[in-house]
């Protein structure tokens, strides 16, 4: 099959591709910027932050090839980001627009990507989190609430006009093609980097309990997704990709330090606004209709990223390979 991967210079689209063309499939890629990780497929370079006219397979001023699914990942991705910068989450939501409207114009399936952030704060005894639990005025966030706005359209959309579409809702996704610090700051890459210099790390909310997922358990679940969505099998559903099991921030550095063999120095400071303290999530959903199993737990996915890291890093030309390590 044919994908059509917005948001594919990112860290999902990129691991989402390369899983793709290794499967045998075509992918084509649409970015606002080139990808750094990979040439193994072809970038077009659009931004969705604005409303474009679609006719047929042409969205503004490009012309996309024929494709039997869109998988849209674009987005400003950083919730802290649009805490700062708010806009930035009507952008989001003009992305998701874009992305529906071809879909809709061209009949083919979609994927969106969502997060756990819909979720809000969770009550703490309440358990892991099932996709059924309330949503609408849990937004911890510009970007939680932008997220929740594009599920919503997406199921009008399935109502006005018959288009299914699948929804995942990531939890902070780790690993490969995502330690560019330059671009995007996540936090397994800013504790690595500070426990590698012996500086001290800033935790905020040392209570904060998260659910982290290895990329290679996310693309995993959003492939199974695509294709039952192609199949025809599966059409407007939600579902929960993570692990399904919560860590601590401090557990995480921790973790990073056995790897370095370092100890690391950890600062402890309040959560910062719109910053969700709590979420482990319900995969029960996402194990019955896609056959979801996660397989790498944090321990795991936190050996592997180093060590792609470092591998990764060594491939570089000697000026860049400190900005990956
Ligand atoms: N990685 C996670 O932990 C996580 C968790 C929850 C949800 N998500 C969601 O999954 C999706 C993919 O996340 P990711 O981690 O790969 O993020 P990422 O930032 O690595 O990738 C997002 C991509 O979108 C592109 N993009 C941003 N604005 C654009 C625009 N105006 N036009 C075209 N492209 C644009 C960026 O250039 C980037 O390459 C996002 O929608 C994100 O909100 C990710």
């Amino acid at each position: 099959m044919r994908l059509l991967i917005t948001g594919s210079s990112g860290q999902i689209g990129t691991n989402l591709a390369l899983h793709c063309l290794a499967n045998g499939h075509e992918v084509v890629g649409l970015d606002r910027r080139p990808n750094t990780w990979t040439d193994r497929f072809e970038t077009i370079l659009l931004d969705l932050a604005v409303a474009h006219p679609v006719q047929g397979w042409c969205l503004g001023a490009v012309t996309l090839p024929p494709c039997d699914v869109i998988v849209h990942l674009a987005a400003h991705a950083k919730v802290h980001a649009l805490v700062e910068r708010p806009l930035g989450a009507l952008e989001n939501h003009l992305m998701v627009t874009n992305a529906l409207e071809l879909a809709r114009v061209t009949g083919t399936p979609i994927v969106l990507a969502s997060s756990r952030e819909v979720y809000g704060q969770q009550p703490r005894d309440g358990g892991p989190v099932p996709e059924s639990a309330a949503v609408f005025g849990a937004s911890p966030s510009p970007y939680a609430a932008a997220k929740l706005a594009s599920e919503a359209l997406a199921a009008a959309y399935r109502g006005c006009y018959g288009l299914p579409y699948l929804i995942f809702r990531f939890s902070n996704v780790y690993g490969r093609y995502d330690n560019d610090l330059r671009r995007l700051e996540r936090v397994l890459w800013i504790f690595t980097r500070a426990i590698r210099r012996g500086e001290p790390l800033t935790v905020y909310g040392a209570e904060k309990l998260l659910d982290f997922t290895y990329v290679d358990d996310a693309v995993d679940g959003l492939w199974r997704g695509i294709e039952r969505l192609v199949g025809g099998t599966l059409a407007g559903e939600t579902f929960n990709l993570a692990y399904g099991a919560g860590n601590r921030l401090t557990t995480l550095a921790t973790l990073i330090g056995t790897v370095l063999e370092q100890e690391p120095r950890i600062r402890i400071e309040p959560s910062r606004p719109g910053e969700v303290t709590y979420y482990v999530a319900d995969i029960t959903r996402a194990r019955q209709r896609l056959g979801y199993e996660p397989r790498v737990n944090l321990r795991e996915g936190v050996h592997r990223a180093l060590a792609w890291a470092q591998h990764w890093a060594a491939a570089q030309p000697p000026a860049e390979q400190e900005d990956y390590r």
